[in-house]
């Protein structure tokens, strides 16, 4: 793996989102209670004004932006919220439930300092609907990645995986709900990982 992160300092994480946050809140839950050491969550970027995860990191004392597409060409709106990201010196950066591709400049602008987390044991099932795909196909055995973005969907090289049983019985609903119990601590793992496995100390 290589280094991500060269700051001398906590790292700045700055997490992406589009909808409800679990994720996002289970990044900010295990930086405050050290499983995430020498990090902080220097701000969250929703693309969606009314995304419910906007009020739980505003609940957490987190600084939130909405920068939302409005109709322009997505290197456009992915320049606005990379300009965003330096300004607040963020590190690394997390989607979490961040529903839109990242164009060529912003993954141009921070290769190899992008984290994504998907609901299933990748490269099986990417895109939408993983949870379904899986039921779909029949797997005994799904689960969630966390991963590097890089122009590929869902492609990019992965960090860490958790396994999760299909049961008979699951809809979609119950399996997601299965799978986002561990994704809430994979997350965080992965994340703790990527950052200790960056070359320079994070407390000097
Ligand atoms: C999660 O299942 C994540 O894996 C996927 O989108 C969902 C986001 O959920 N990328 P939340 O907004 O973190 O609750």
């Amino acid at each position: 793996m290589s280094s991500v992160v060269n700051t001398a300092r906590p790292a700045r994480l700055g997490i992406l989102i589009s909808g409800r946050g679990s994720n996002m809140v289970a990044l900010a839950d295990s930086v405050e209670d050290g499983r995430i050491p020498n990090a902080e969550i220097a701000v969250v970027v929703s693309d969606q004004a009314n995304a419910a995860g906007l009020v739980k990191a505003r609940k957490r004392g987190i600084e939130t932006l909405v920068i939302e597409r409005r109709g322009r060409r997505p290197e456009e709106h992915d320049r606005e919220i990379v300009e965003a990201l330096w300004a607040r010196n963020i590190d690394l950066i997390c989607l979490a439930g961040y529903m839109r591709i990242l164009s060529r400049g912003f993954i141009d602008a921070y290769r190899g300092c992008i984290l994504n987390i998907h609901p299933s044991l990748l490269p099986s099932f990417p895109g939408l609907d993983a949870q379904k795909q899986a039921l779909e196909h029949g797997v005994k055995l799904t689960g969630c990645t966390v991963h590097f973005v890089d122009e590929t969907l869902d492609g990019g090289p992965i960090i860490s995986q958790r396994v999760v049983p299909v049961h008979e019985e699951d809809t979609a609903e119950t399996l997601s709900a299965r799978i986002l119990i561990e994704e809430h601590k994979l997350y965080a793992e992965a994340v703790d990982k990527v950052l200790r496995t960056s070359k320079k100390s994070f407390s000097a």
